[in-house]
This record gives structure tokens, sequence and C-alpha cells, in this order.
């Protein structure tokens, strides 16, 4: 474990710096801060930041449906200066024992088929594919559908 990155659910100061983080990630497909607001106060589910040395260096958002008992990963990104750090993992890491915690049956989530460094991590912490989504980005682009059975 890295005892520098600090995981714990977001405050709303820091919705600018996730703001930022998520635009320079995501661009035409990044949420809108009025989304990103809507996620970390009124969804369901949690919401958490990972802090490096005391700087935000990502987030993850995992929504649920407690009708289905399933939660679903919105949003994971880590800053770009403190990519390959375990950050990322940190923050899977905590949103799963989260899930475990509140007894969910499994995970969903949404990934470009191209993005190797995702489905990597996805599928260290136990995801696996189970379909694809055609045209699912706003550029067209195909995403795999995984799913965690807890
Ligand atoms: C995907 C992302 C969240 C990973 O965060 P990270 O903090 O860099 O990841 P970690 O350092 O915790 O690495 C965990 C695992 O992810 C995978 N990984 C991370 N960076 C990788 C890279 N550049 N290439 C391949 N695999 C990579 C590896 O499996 C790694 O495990 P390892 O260190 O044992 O090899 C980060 O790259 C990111 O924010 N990307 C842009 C946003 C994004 O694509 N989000 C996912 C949308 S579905």
């Amino acid at each position: 474990m890295n005892t520098a990155i600090l995981v714990e659910r977001i405050s709303l100061s820091d919705l600018s710096e996730v703001m930022e983080i998520e635009n320079a990630c995501f661009g035409v497909d990044a949420f809108s801060r009025r989304q990103m607001f809507y996620l970390m106060t009124y969804a369901k589910g949690t919401f958490l930041v990972a802090r490096h040395d005391g700087q935000l260096a990502g987030y993850i958002a995992l929504i649920t449906s407690r009708r289905h008992n399933t939660g679903r990963v919105y949003s994971i990104a880590v800053s770009p200066q403190y990519r390959g750090q375990g950050v990322g993992s940190a923050l899977l890491n905590k949103a799963i024992k989260y899930a475990h915690i509140i007894e969910l049956k499994a995970i969903f989530l949404e990934v470009r088929m191209d993005n190797d460094s995702a489905i990597s991590l996805y599928e260290k912490k136990g995801f696996t594919k189970r379909s694809i989504r055609l045209n699912y980005y706003e550029d067209g682009a195909d995403a795999y559908s995984m799913v965690l059975g807890l």
C-alpha cells in the first residue's frame, strides 16, 4: 500500500479540481460541472477522491441502484501527473470495498475498447468483459461493458 495516497469522500470544495481532471481526461465526453455536482450530492452511491501528498490526484464515482443491488462506475480518472503510482488502484479498491459493505451483487462499467490502461486496471481487480457497446462515445468509438461479480 502506498501510504502517500489517501482516499476519502469528496467535499464540495473538491469540485473545481475534479472538473479540471475530468475535462483533461475526457474532452467532449466529460461530465459537465452540473452533472458532477449532481453525482456528488444527490446520486446514490459513493464519490471518492484520492489525495497524493495532500494534492487532489483522482476520483471515482460509483453510483448504486438499490433496486437491482448493483453499482456502476460512472467516472474514474487520475490526473496525468499522478498516473502509474497506484492512485487508480487505490480508488477502485475503496469503491469495491464499499460495494461489499453495502452488499451489492455486481459492479458494471463501460470503457473505450482502445483504453488499454483502464482495461488492464479493471481486469486486475477482477472485472471481465461481458459485451461490446457499439457507437457508445460521442466520437463514435465503441465500448466494452465490463462486470465484477461480488
Ligand atoms: C486508467 C487510470 C484511471 C489508471 O490510473 P493510475 O493511477 O495510473 O493506475 P495505477 O497506477 O493505480 O495502476 C493500476 C493498474 O492499471 C494498469 N495501468 C495503469 N497505467 C497503465 C499504462 N500506462 N499501461 C498499461 N496499464 C496501465 C496496470 O494494470 C496497473 O497495474 P500495475 O501497476 O500492477 O501494472 C488512468 O490512466 C486515467 O485516469 N486515465 C484517463 C481516464 C480514464 O481513461 N478513465 C477510465 C475511463 S473508463
